[in-house]
């Protein structure tokens, strides 16, 4: 058992009670508290010793598995030789290396990478550079942004505006940016439950840009933001022909395109970003999480050579963009982002990701007919299981399979009735497998 376990109930409250967690049921949690001592490879041992298997790659950030030798190394070697660089006005080699890394995997060379720490600042700089850059070139009644129902886009202000997870959102509506509109999701359990991969049902729901652009006017859009694949709000994949239909209808009305690849970018579905799997490239990309496999906090937009270029106006010696964090290019993640890339390029990672994609497909598919289960969805190395809901608790059932998956070794992630997995790209086959038989055996158990 854990220190804190063997607390008496008085001193375990007075030991937790101080850190306000994160997307937590708080009392809940802190009455029964689940807590991680360490992690290596693809595995966690909690404080009780018990080891879990890791099945969404932490928070969907950590493809290399934990504390892989290469990233401490590396991040060890960076703290004792540049342990914090000022990125106003002043710059450290490899960070525009890392730069120059990641505009050559993305396949756009000529492009630009600004950087941030997290997939929540990656989105609001993305949509600031997309409202700024509408203004830079003249288009300065284009202020509005388009985002899409159950999108998540992290926590910002920014974010929760175009995001459309609605808990994420109602408390906050006085804070949000005006002008927003938002896509209709694509999740049409009718038309695509237990779908392998793409549905082939629901290009047409990108018509729905149009409506917005004749509604609002072109002139009044700056950007459209969306996942290509919504991770959060459980595997959403989008249809056969939708990104490809968005992208051709932002072309042609000047509207910047905004893929939020903060869960797709390095490698998740088997390509090097989401763009390149959907074969569909976006004006702006954001990114964060699995470039330095979350060792520490470091996120990004990429922009369009284009887009930098409508800033590079002004006198040299001015500032061009009025944006920036104090912990940019901070150099420990830049540092461990090398040390992930060079993992992810010697090791084939990306390829293996996409070799364990059917391998997910097969397994997962296998829960079909397990108890209260009502959709199966996939794509690249993530799946989602979607739960019916307990009548008058939503939510409850996902929390259930989450805690008995735990007892049976396996670290899952709910959100709502559904819960997702998306694991490392170090699994084995086997591990796949064992996984899978792990939720069947926990899905079971709570199937009352
Ligand atoms: C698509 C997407 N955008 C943004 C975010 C926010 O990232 P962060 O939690 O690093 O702020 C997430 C986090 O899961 C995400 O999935």
């Amino acid at each position: 058992m854990s220190a804190v376990s063997h607390l008496h109930p008085e001193a375990r409250d007075a030991e937790l009670r101080a850190w306000w967690m994160p997307f937590t049921h708080n009392r809940y949690f802190k009455a029964a508290p689940r807590m991680i001592a360490s992690a290596s490879g693809c595995y966690f041992t909690m404080t009780d010793g018990r080891r879990v298997f890791d099945c969404l790659s932490g928070l969907w950030c950590s493809p290399l598995g934990h504390s892989h030798p290469r990233v401490v190394e590396a991040i060890k070697s960076q703290v004792e030789t540049l342990d914090y660089a000022p990125s106003f006005q002043m710059g450290h080699e490899a960070a525009f290396r890392l730069a120059t890394r990641i505009v050559s995997l993305a396949g756009r060379p000529k492009d630009r990478v600004f950087f941030v720490n997290s997939g929540s600042e990656a989105v609001d700089t993305a949509l600031k550079i997309a409202v700024a850059y509408q203004r830079a070139r003249g288009e300065a009644s284009r202020t509005r942004v388009i985002g899409r129902e159950r999108g998540y886009h992290g926590v910002g202000m920014g974010g929760i505006s175009v995001g459309g997870m609605v808990a994420n959102r109602k408390m906050f509506a006085p804070l949000m940016i005006p002008g927003v509109d938002h896509l209709p999701h694509t999740y049409n359990p009718a038309e695509m439950a237990f779908s392998r991969g793409q549905p082939a049902w629901g290009a047409h729901l990108a018509e729905a840009l149009e409506r917005l652009v004749a509604l609002h006017d072109a002139s009044t859009i700056a950007a459209v933001i969306v996942e290509p694949m919504q991770g959060s709000t459980g595997v959403i994949v989008p249809p056969k022909g939708y990104l490809e239909r968005l992208r051709e209808i932002c072309s042609r009305h000047g509207i910047v395109l905004i893929f939020d690849e903060v869960i797709t970018g390095f490698g998740r579905l088997g390509t090097p970003f989401g763009a390149d799997f959907f074969g569909v490239q976006p004006d702006l990309t954001t990114f964060a999480k699995a470039v330095n496999n979350a060792a520490v906090p470091l996120g990004g937009v990429i922009a369009k050579d284009e887009i930098y270029q409508a800033f590079m106006t002004g006198p040299a010696h001015m500032i061009e963009f009025f944006h920036g964090y104090t912990y940019s290019a901070h150099p420990l993640a830049v540092a461990a982002a090398h040390a992930t890339q060079d993992v992810l390029a010697d090791e084939k990672l990306i390829a293996r990701a996409a070799l364990l994609a059917p391998v997910l497909e097969q397994a997962i598919h296998t829960l079909r007919g397990e108890p209260h289960v009502i959709d199966i969805r996939n794509i690249g190395l993530a799946a989602a299981v979607e739960l019916a809901p307990i009548e008058g608790s939503p939510g409850l059932r996902a929390i259930k399979v989450f805690e008995q998956a735990l007892t049976e070794g396996f670290l899952v992630r709910a959100s709502g009735d559904c819960f997702a997995v998306a694991p490392p790209f170090v699994s084995s086959p086997a591990e796949i497998d064992a996984m899978v038989e792990g939720l069947r055996r926990a899905l079971r158990a709570v199937a009352g």
